[in-house]
């Protein structure tokens, strides 16, 4: 991986340290070029002239198989969605709860993972489980944790692949070992996961996943997209309809759930679409394995530095099949919030505060040096002084 190739190409490389792409990821040049060439295309050739209107369908289509390729499923399998949270509500939302239906997940989960859970409790008289979860926990421990909440009224599994607040990778193919046979679903809130690690939807038989463009996929704002298993497209019922749910042949008009086009409603943006397949794109030429190992290592070399250092407590954890491009942790004696902020102010360094557990979050991404991460803790010990 050429490493300096790849920074020129990302603007945002050359004027600062930037170290959170688990909030949004700095896009190259070639992503924005393609939204900015779709938007003039658009506005300047008539935006519903034949070619235009042709060519944005394709464009849409040609969207969903990058997603399905990423996500090694089938594009009738995919939904363009605006981000992940949508795409979470749409499967919370659509799906045939019952009363007394048991909804199991975690304690630090991610709102957008949290409020929706609440939500089925609160409308379709669902009961959330929030299964305690530590930062660092083992994949043993998180599977006996999920292993001895199930209950006959476990109706779901919902939870994020990879933690935002501490980058613990959750042990998907277990977890849906436990969860198939028992006719329990699993939703999975991949917000962290798409353009950090590699993905196969398909080998590890999920049944609803939901992605953004904006992390690790380096994409824009306002693109993500979600996975149904086809069997279960029927069953999740959208919650607005517009054209595409109805089959426009009949008269007068018949729903057709059939497909995930029933998701998309009416207009939608076609140069963000542009955006979200080239950052794609631009990932899957590099290489995602070669991403995910790189990822991994950069963080690996940031926590033996951080561990190094009297005061320093990483959150994240430090080894196993649990880890990735994320690290949290804390300086005894110092607000996240106020590290964070100076940071940026005397060092150009964007990251990020965590509020539970309070830490600071730190995105090591492919295009990241180590050279950053050790300005980053020389820069902390400063501060803290
Ligand atoms: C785990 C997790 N879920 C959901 C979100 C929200 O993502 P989006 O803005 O794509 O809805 C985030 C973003 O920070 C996240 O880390």
């Amino acid at each position: 991986m050429d490493i300096d190739k790849i920074r020129s190409q990302i603007p945002t490389c050359q004027r600062m340290s930037y170290l959170n792409t688990g909030w949004s990821g700095p896009s190259p040049v070639r992503v924005v070029d393609a939204m900015t060439k779709r938007l003039e295309y658009e506005s300047y050739e008539g935006p519903t002239s034949q070619p235009v209107l042709e060519s944005g369908e394709k464009l849409r289509l040609e969207t969903r198989e990058a997603v399905a390729r990423l996500l090694n499923v089938s594009p009738t399998e995919v939904a363009l969605t605006q981000n992940t949270t949508e795409g979470m509500n749409i499967v919370m939302s659509g799906f045939p709860w019952r009363e007394g239906d048991e909804i199991i997940t975690f304690d630090i989960e991610h709102l957008s993972v949290m409020v929706p859970c609440l939500y089925a409790q609160r409308r379709h008289g669902a009961r959330v489980r929030s299964l305690p979860l530590g930062t660092n926990d083992d994949w043993d421990t998180i599977v006996s944790k999920v292993e001895e909440a199930l209950s006959p009224q476990t109706r779901m599994v919902v939870f994020s692949h990879i933690q935002y607040s501490c980058g613990l990778r959750m042990p998907l193919d277990d977890i849906r070992r436990l969860t198939k046979d028992r006719g329990i679903y699993m939703l999975v809130d991949g917000a962290q996961t798409a353009g950090h690690i590699s993905l196969d939807l398909a080998a590890a038989g999920v049944d609803f996943y939901s992605i953004p463009a904006q992390k690790w996929l380096l994409g824009p704002d306002g693109a993500g997209a979600l996975y149904i298993g086809d069997e279960l497209i029927e069953m999740i019922q959208p919650s607005y309809v517009g054209h595409s749910a109805v089959d426009t042949s009949k008269n007068p008009v018949e729903f057709d759930f059939s497909s995930m086009d029933k998701f998309r409603v009416s207009t939608t943006s076609s140069p963000i679409a542009a955006g979200l397949l080239e950052a794609i794109t631009f990932i899957r030429e590099i290489g995602i394995d070669e991403i995910e190992a790189r990822n991994t290592e950069l963080s690996a070399a940031l926590k033996a530095k951080l561990l190094n250092i009297p005061g320093f407590r990483v959150l994240s954890p430090l080894e196993g099949p649990g880890v990735c491009g994320l690290t949290s942790f804390t300086i005894d004696g110092t607000d996240p919030k106020k590290m964070v902020q100076r940071l940026w102010e005397e060092e150009q360094i964007v990251a990020r505060p965590v509020a539970h557990p309070e830490s600071i979050r730190i995105s090591s991404d492919f295009f990241n040096t180590e050279e950053e991460l050790e300005k980053l803790v020389v820069a902390l010990q400063r501060i803290r002084g």
